[in-house]
């Protein structure tokens, strides 16, 4: 995994995204990826995506507080929506997009993601009119990003990722397809993880409680999440950790062999295709003891744990995702109560292009001494989670 490219690279199943993302970070090699990836990287670091943790957790409380006046709510069709808000807001900046360009990326996601496990999984060409009725669907998703990058170019800040892309000269195609990528690889990953953290602070007796207490030593006086404090608050990163290991939304990743090379001691031939599966390292009992438990004392110095991949090409989205799961674990234990009404302990998540998790259906509190101060804000983003 951490080769250098010349001896391997992502692999036949990434390539077969191209006709849903074109060329982009996540299917260009070489120098091209490289110069993408030093952009974006320097917007969704943990360290410089802080910087948007005021509009990320009032995306938050909103979601939560619509979802408190449901009688139940589905955890994933809570979080998975959320997470493409997210990406929104690292990708343009605060305020630039208006409600009706996030429900148009929204739905342009929809439209791709719907074939996705198919597009990667098929091994038998798919007959001409359904190709056909597919391509049109794709084309459709494309003018509809179109129409948003082209009223938001003039805004987006250089702070943002679409900043920093039209900085670096890509063309509108090009960032069309940088933002079509990003939202399908931080969609249902981080908005999966989200949906355990929203499992486990609902089951783990006294969490929450913990939880609450570190937001308020994290927070400034008017209640605020302090993007310095953060990096420090270990309680929530450890907990951000651990469901990662339990459930590496990403639960597989692959590369190629481009060349014959022998790696401890098993010789690899060139066109061999290596699928690494976190969810079989994370649970280990090699590496981990007790490993299918719970556990936020785990020491991970050393272990075998790659929720995010390793070496030239992992996760660009790392510190954004790691940030996010961790606001939304204290922004949800400071303001809210959730009692999980479906089953606990859950089924196990299901194996498709990204591991999705099972309906775990959830009850939602504002509590004391919120309550009387938060108002109901409009709908957010509804989208049915899917693959
Ligand atoms: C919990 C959430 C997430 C998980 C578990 C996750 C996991 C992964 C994994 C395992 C890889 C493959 C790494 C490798 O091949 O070594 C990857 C790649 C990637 N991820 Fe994420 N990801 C998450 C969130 C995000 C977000 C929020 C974004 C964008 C905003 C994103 C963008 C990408 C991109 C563009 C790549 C391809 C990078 C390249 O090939 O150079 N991911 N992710």
């Amino acid at each position: 995994m951490k080769a250098d490219e010349v001896l391997v690279d992502k692999g036949r199943f990434v390539s077969k995204l191209r006709p849903v993302v074109g060329q982009s970070t996540l299917t260009l090699n070489g120098e091209e990826n490289r110069k993408r990836r030093a952009v974006l990287h320097s917007v969704f670091a943990k360290g410089v995506a802080q910087r948007f943790v005021p509009e990320m957790s009032s995306a938050i409380r909103e979601t939560a507080i619509y979802a408190s006046r449901q009688s139940e709510v589905s955890a994933h069709d809570l979080t998975a929506p959320l997470a493409l808000r997210m990406i929104c807001i690292a990708m343009f900046g605060k305020d630039v997009l208006s409600r009706g360009d996030e429900r148009a990326i929204v739905e342009a996601v929809r439209l791709v993601e719907s074939d996705l496990a198919d597009d990667l999984f098929r091994v038998l060409p798919l007959p001409p009119w359904k190709a056909r009725a597919r391509w049109r669907k794709r084309e459709l998703a494309r003018r509809m990003i179109d129409a948003v990058v082209a009223r938001v170019r003039a805004q987006a800040a250089s702070s943002t990722a679409v900043g920093a892309l039209i900085n670096l000269g890509l063309t509108d195609v090009e960032i069309r397809d940088e933002i079509v990528t990003m939202l399908l690889a931080g969609h249902h990953t981080t908005g999966s993880a989200a949906a355990w953290i929203l499992y486990y602070l609902g089951t783990v007796p006294g969490l929450a409680d913990e939880l609450a207490e570190e937001a308020e030593a994290s927070s400034d006086d008017a209640g605020e999440l302090r993007p310095d404090i953060l990096p420090r608050a270990s309680k929530s990163l450890a907990f951000v950790r651990e469901v990662l290991r339990l459930y590496p939304s990403a639960h597989w990743f692959s590369r190629d062999v481009r060349t014959d090379i022998t790696v401890r001691n098993i010789p690899l031939k060139t066109g061999d295709s290596l699928i690494f599966c976190p969810w079989q390292l994370h649970r280990d009992e090699h590496y981990w003891s007790e490993p299918h438990k719970f556990d936020l004392t785990r020491n991970f110095t050393g272990k075998a744990y790659l929720p995010f991949g390793a070496g030239p090409r992992v996760c660009i989205g790392m510190g954004l995702a790691n940030l996010e799961l961790q606001l939304l674990a204290l922004e949800m234990a400071a303001a809210f109560s959730i009692s999980v009404k479906s089953a606990v302990p859950a089924p196990l998540p299901t194996p498709s292009v990204t591991l999705v998790p099972p309906d775990i259906r959830l009850s939602l509190k504002v509590r004391e001494p919120w309550e009387k101060s938060i108002a109901l804000p409009e709908e957010p983003m509804q989208v049915r989670a899917a693959s």
